[in-house]
């Protein structure tokens, strides 16, 4: 009994962290999640404003969820030169930054925290390689993209940049945790 309210408790102040890891964890003592081989990664795609623009935000929306990730949060929001250039600060004084800049800020973009097993490698596979007209067909950027600055959808390539981009957009508060119904049933 001391036991049971000892992990009770653990849960509840796990879920108001809502750290993903520990969720992970917990869940996995109490036999709820004892069926996923692969711990669960987040990551942040944002559709860029060529997508949003071009009214591409469901089909893409759509394909991740297809895909199996989970999406946690979700915010639509124009960024100024300033933060624009902040975020993809990595890629400061290379020849297509003024361009990449301009497109960035030229209009609305959606933010998007997705989680699953995998996840990050998952979207990327989910949004194809950066030019849009290498990007295979089936991808996302494949599909929908019409250039390399206009390829639709960025989205995070390692789990160090996940977080800190996660960060840029998103408070802690502001990311949900919840499961799919089919969970259950259908994880590895
Ligand atoms: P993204 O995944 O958002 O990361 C950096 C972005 O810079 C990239 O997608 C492209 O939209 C843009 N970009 C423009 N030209 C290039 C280039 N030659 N190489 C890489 N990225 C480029």
């Amino acid at each position: 009994m001391v036991l049971l309210k000892q992990m009770q408790k653990k849960l509840l102040a796990v879920q108001k962290r809502c750290t993903q890891a520990q969720m992970d964890n917990i869940l996995r003592q109490r036999g709820e999640r004892q069926s996923l081989t692969h711990q669960n990664e987040r990551t942040l795609l944002f559709i860029k404003p060529d997508g949003v623009m071009r009214g591409l935000m469901g089909k893409i929306i759509s394909r991740c969820e297809q895909k199996g990730l989970l999406i946690i949060a979700m915010k639509l929001l124009k960024l100024n030169r300033a933060q624009a250039e902040k975020f993809y600060d990595v890629h400061h004084g290379k020849p297509f930054f003024k361009a990449l800049i301009d497109h960035i800020t030229s209009g609305p973009i959606l933010a998007i925290v997705a989680e699953g097993p995998k996840a990050i490698s998952v979207a990327r596979s989910l949004i194809g390689k950066t030019s849009s007209f290498e990007a295979e067909p089936g991808t996302i950027r494949g599909d929908f993209g019409i250039s390399i600055t206009k390829n639709v959808i960025h989205a995070s390539d390692s789990i160090e940049n996940a977080e800190m981009e996660i960060a840029f957009f998103f408070k802690k508060q502001e990311i949900l945790c919840y499961e799919k119904a089919t969970e259950k049933k259908l994880a590895l």
